[in-house]
């Protein structure tokens, strides 16, 4: 069993943290690794991103958005609850390199999964300009932890109500027009990812974005989490999660995540009566 010994709600409750103890996992995980969790015995395997780790204290954190059925059973266990299960690092982790400067943009609980990324980007040396965005302030994670592991940290709502008006990619734009970048790191919505990548394309800045798409066993088997990337079959949980932006086929990704709408909605409506 894998016990919960911090819990956080941000964003009005909709996106919980839990520090978990796992030490095994937690001696090896690197940034950009995810790992995939069970509430019970009956309970669908969930992939989260690590969020951070701590290999003395063997814990590892994860950051999660409440959207269906699971989401919002893990949001019911409290400090001392256990997971039943935690299996992990699962994926390839970030390579880390020293190029120059990079732009990290991050949306929604992506930000979550680019924390850890950024820190060991800065880590190895290189210029980091963060860019993070939200629907509206209230809804805005991790502004102070992303300003900690940047060198430059810009906000955006899309409603206004904090930092720049609008996308992220309005002030991403901006930067790429200004400076010499080396390097884009956008994860966050599908959408989001799908027009960084075309904005830096015309800039001929070399992308790079996490995938997300539904996985079920995290280790090659079972075929549910492929993506098109340059016109090739990849399963996003052994050769990703990161791919390049440039190559992502985005129509057929957000296509794939569409695929069981309809039955999670029951799902999470039936969780929704029953723990009323
Ligand atoms: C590698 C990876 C890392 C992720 N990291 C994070 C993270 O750090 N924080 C976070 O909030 N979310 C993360 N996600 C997304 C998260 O796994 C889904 O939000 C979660 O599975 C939703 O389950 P649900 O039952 O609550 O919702 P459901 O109602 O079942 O689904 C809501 C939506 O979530 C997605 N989803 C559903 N089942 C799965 C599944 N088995 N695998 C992947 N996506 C699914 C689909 O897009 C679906 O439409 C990650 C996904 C992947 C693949
Ligand atoms: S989740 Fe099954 S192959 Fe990737």
């Amino acid at each position: 069993m894998f016990k919960i010994v911090r819990r956080e709600e941000m964003s009005e409750g909709t996106v919980v943290l839990n520090e978990i103890e796992a030490p095994l996992i937690a001696r090896k995980a690197k940034p950009g690794q995810f790992v995939i969790m069970k509430a019970n015995e009956t309970g669908e395997r969930i992939p989260l991103t690590m969020a951070d780790s701590d290999p003395e204290k063997g814990t590892i954190t994860v950051i999660y958005m409440v959207v269906g059925k699971s989401t919002a059973l893990f949001k019911t266990l409290q400090v001392d609850d256990a997971y039943q299960d935690v299996i992990g690092p699962l994926g390839k982790p970030t390579h880390l390199e020293k190029v120059g400067t990079i732009v990290c943009v991050g949306g929604g609980t992506g930000i979550a999964v680019l924390h850890p990324i950024t820190r060991a980007l800065k880590e190895v040396g290189n210029h980091v300009i963060s860019i993070i965005g939200a629907r509206s302030k209230d809804i805005l994670i991790l502004e102070d932890q992303m300003r900690a592991v940047s060198h430059e940290l810009h906000v955006c709502t899309d409603d206004g109500s904090y930092g720049h008006h609008g996308f992220v990619t309005d002030v991403m734009k901006d930067i790429l027009d200004n400076k010499k970048v080396d390097l884009v790191v956008a994860i966050g919505p599908v959408p989001m990812m799908k027009f960084v990548s075309k904005i830096t394309k015309d800039y001929n800045v070399k992308t790079m974005v996490s995938l997300n798409p539904i996985m079920v066993d995290g280790t090659g088997m079972c075929g549910g989490c492929r993506v098109s990337i340059g016109g090739k079959t990849k399963f996003a949980c052994v050769d990703g999660p990161e791919f390049d932006g440039h190559q992502v086929d985005y129509d057929e990704l957000m296509q794939r995540l569409q695929a069981y709408r309809e039955q999670e909605k029951q799902c999470y409506d039936e969780f929704c009566r029953l723990n009323r």
